[in-house]
């Protein structure tokens, strides 16, 4: 049976960055049946070759044209109109049965037209096994609008045919949070608040907002960083034991473990960097952060009083996320050796832009000293890989076509998600300026009084 990838807004930017390169690799590595087609839909008035040349233009990643042509076919249509669902209906049947899967790669105001559209004329019904949904973040404002697009979406579909994407989670060192957690006894046996100070989650931008500021305006670093991605590699690093490795394992103790997020509201501090007002597209006088710092706490026996530390930035001095979990202190062993320092020991998970891990450690130092030395033992994840990396949507596109849900977020997940967000933002919290991330940190220590990082 021929596998339809429908992809509206297929002339957007998420296109051109994202799914077609992602959809190239997938191709020129045989991993898509050979009965996939890639249908591109769009409301400019494309031919197949013109879209292709158009792709061309706007994509700066190597593609193999010659592999990917092959498998796109274009298909103009206004989103907004009954009629076109039928001509795209007559379209997809021309083919004989298929597989239908419908990416929305367009603004969330679209959701709801086009799922009303696709359902009017029965491209995809409620349980059908052939017919899923995938959509992109921002999924919502708040709760409640997060809720009315939910309950939109299971007016067409079940539960089981959507899929909502948090691209971070397609991310290899992400997907290795568990194995790293459970497979080694070394980790597992001391990941509670016994053996744990702190845990702090990083995701450092360079870059600005760029030509993004229609969207980001009405965002923020809060809705945009934290309620997705920062909250879902929490959720990995805090969550009990899956009674299984299956999709529902894994989710159900995300979901607990996200309903037991205490926020520290004393220490939620946001910040817009210098000149953000000056972009383009930005309201006078916004409000908008572009940082955040802030501290929650999981009330669960396992973390009781560890604290879990969230920073994230635009226009700061590096490009990183990763996840630092520090060790206490070891103090049996320090009175040991009275009069050398004894690191706590520290791991590092690297999700981006690197990948790998880095455990510090104390040692003996070589020769006939017996002096203590600390060391850092680094794993590289991606340095052996042979030829390109696969990229974090090739993983979930690959993931949706072949219906695996694993890496994507159920809708009590988002859910629980939203009420934190919710509950920072009744909380009224001003940005402050800062130039750089030195200063937003030194701002940070200054007003809660410790040293964070
Ligand atoms: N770009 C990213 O890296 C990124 C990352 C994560 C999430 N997202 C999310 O992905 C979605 C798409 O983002 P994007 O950056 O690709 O946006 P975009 O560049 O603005 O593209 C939006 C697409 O929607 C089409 N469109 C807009 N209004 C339409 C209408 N009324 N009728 C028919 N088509 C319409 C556009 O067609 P025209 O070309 O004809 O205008 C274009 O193909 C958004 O929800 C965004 O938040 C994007």
């Amino acid at each position: 049976m021929r596998t339809y990838l429908a992809i509206f807004g297929a002339t957007g930017n998420l296109m051109y960055k994202k799914l077609l390169p992602a959809i190239a690799a997938l191709q020129s590595n045989n991993l898509l049946d050979l009965e996939t087609k890639i249908l591109c839909i769009g409301r400019a008035n494309h031919t197949l070759e013109s879209y292709i040349e158009t792709a061309k233009t706007q994509i700066h990643s190597p593609i193999n044209w010659d592999k990917l042509s092959p498998i796109l076919e274009y298909f103009r249509m206004e989103f907004d109109q009954v009629d076109s669902y039928n001509n795209l209906k007559t379209y997809m049947n021309g083919n004989g049965d298929s597989k239908r899967l419908f990416y929305l790669a367009v603004a969330p105001e679209l959701f709801p037209i086009i799922a009303e559209g696709i359902s009017s004329v029965q491209l995809i019904t409620k349980n059908d096994a052939f017919g899923r949904i995938v959509f992109e973040k921002p999924f919502g404002e708040d709760l409640k609008t997060a809720k009315a697009i939910n309950t939109m979406l299971w007016k067409y579909f079940d539960e089981s045919q959507i899929y909502r994407v948090d691209h971070y989670l397609g991310k290899e060192m992400i997907q290795n949070i568990l194995v790293m957690r459970f497979a080694n006894k070394l980790f597992e046996n001391n990941w509670n608040s016994l053996a744990i100070e702190k845990v702090t989650i990083i995701a450092k931008e360079t870059e600005g907002v760029m030509n993004r500021g229609n969207y980001y305006d009405h965002v923020g670093a809060l809705k945009d960083m934290i309620q997705s991605h920062l909250l879902q590699m929490a959720a990995l690093i805090a969550m009990e034991v899956p009674k299984s490795f299956d999709v529902d394992g894994i989710r159900e103790e995300k979901v607990k473990v996200l309903k037991q997020i205490k926020v520290d509201h004393k220490a939620v501090i946001t910040g817009q960097y210098n000149g953000y007002l000056s972009e383009k597209n930005i309201q006078l006088n916004s409000k908008t952060e572009t940082a955040v710092f802030m501290k929650v706490y999981f009330e669960t026996p396992r973390w009781k009083g560890v604290p879990f530390i969230f920073l994230t930035g635009k226009k700061f001095n590096e490009k990183r996320s990763e996840i630092i979990i520090d060790f206490e202190d070891n103090t049996v062993q320090e009175s040991l050796w009275p009069n050398q320092e004894i690191v706590k020991n520290q791991l590092v998970i690297r999700v981006a832009p690197d990948e790998g891990v880095t455990f510090r450690m104390n040692v003996k130092e070589h020769g006939l000293s017996n002096m203590i030395q600390k060391v850092e033992m680094d794993y590289c994840h991606d340095c052996n890989v042979v030829g390109n990396k696969p990229e974090a949507y090739e993983r979930l596109l690959l993931d949706f076509i072949r219906g695996n849900s694993t890496l994507f977020t159920r809708w009590d997940e988002i859910e629980a998600a939203w009420k934190i967000i919710d509950s920072i933002k009744n909380h009224v919290i001003e940005p402050v300026i800062y130039q750089d991330f030195e200063g937003f940190l030194a701002i940070v220590n200054s007003i809660i009084k410790e040293e964070t990082l």
